[in-house]
């Protein structure tokens, strides 16, 4: 078998984001109340060790990694990339070649998504991509597996993005034209998502095309999930004229009321409370999104088992 790596979801392709995903719903519950720290019953993942190298911040993607590994019975050595020889001009190919002696999957959080792909090129580990400038696709696997379990399916369904044409609206159209449900995003001018993002989905999506809209109300009508994510990702200058564009788009009590009645509401956090969405809208009933932070532990030990060939 050839490496696998997870870099993003169409690379992966559907048939293995949907067999993930089923993995992932089986694991949780059969854990159900266990304690947190106890490995699952069949340790997958017995004496396999896991790199995490972080270029930027995070909170929960390397908590829920770290779990993961420890409950599919395997360990993680976690690096910031800063105090790594990386840090100081060791090139990526030659890291890759190294920890690929080591251990026996890397997860990387990068500024540029080259990196990412550099990276992989070079490992003859899997290589998982834990967010770069372009995408992250863990995070939606977790999107995928909340609105599964509150909706049933995904296929079929609408999603509006409102704010930012970022990092994680592009792996929330890549998905969208994998699985079959429509994305509508409301960005204002001059923050679209990414072009060829875009083509790509189109081509793939045949009938059911990601559409991108200045008109929030669009976007959200009769939407059975509205997602958000920060006005300023990391790396970003906080810029008072971006800012000032996205401000029509935050989501409100009266744009969530335009959603389907059973709507849910979804943020990868951290959130601006304030910013992109108003407390009343976050902390409502329709939002989901501590089970959305709780489910990037059980998709990704599924993406861990897909990466090794377990799945
Ligand atoms: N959603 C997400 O990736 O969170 P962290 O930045 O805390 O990892
Ligand atoms: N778009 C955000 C996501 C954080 C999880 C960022 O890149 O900072």
């Amino acid at each position: 078998m050839t490496t696998r790596h997870f870099i993003d979801l169409a690379d992966a392709g559907p048939d293995a984001v949907r067999a993930m995903l089923d993995d992932a719903r089986a694991r949780k519950a059969a854990r159900a109340g266990w304690p947190r720290g106890k490995a699952d019953a069949d340790r997958p993942l017995d004496g396999h060790v896991l790199a995490m190298i972080f270029e930027k911040n995070s909170t929960r993607t390397r908590v829920s990694f770290d779990m993961a590994m420890r409950q599919l019975g395997g360990t993680t050595i976690v690096m910031d990339a800063g105090s790594m020889q990386l840090g100081r001009g060791e090139s990526v190919a030659d890291t890759a070649r190294v920890l690929s002696r080591y251990v026996d999957a890397i997860m990387i959080r990068t500024d540029d998504h080259r990196k990412v792909v550099e990276l992989a090129e070079h490992a003859t580990v899997p290589v998982i991509n834990g967010l770069t400038d372009h995408s992250h696709p863990c995070q939606i696997m977790a999107d995928l597996l909340t609105v599964t379990e509150r909706k049933g399916a995904v296929a079929g369904g609408k999603w509006a993005w409102l704010g930012d044409g970022n990092n994680v609206l592009h792996s929330i159209i890549e998905a969208g034209s994998l699985l079959g449900f429509d994305v509508v995003a409301a960005c204002p001018e001059g923050y679209d998502p990414d072009a060829q993002v875009l083509e790509a989905a189109r081509a793939r999506a045949g009938n059911r095309p990601p559409v991108v809209t200045r008109n929030p109300h669009e976007a959200v009508a009769g939407a059975d999930v509205v997602v958000t994510d920060t006005w300023i990702s990391m790396g970003q200058d906080h810029v008072d004229e971006k800012l000032a564009a996205l401000t029509p788009y935050q989501v409100t009590e009266a744009l969530m009321g335009e959603a389907h009645g059973q709507g849910l509401f979804l943020h990868c956090l951290p959130a601006h409370r304030g910013e992109e969405v108003v407390d009343a809208v976050i902390d409502g009933p329709q939002s989901a999104i501590w089970d959305e932070a709780e489910n990037r532990l059980h998709a990704q030990k599924s993406v861990l088992l897909w990466a090794l060939g377990k799945l």
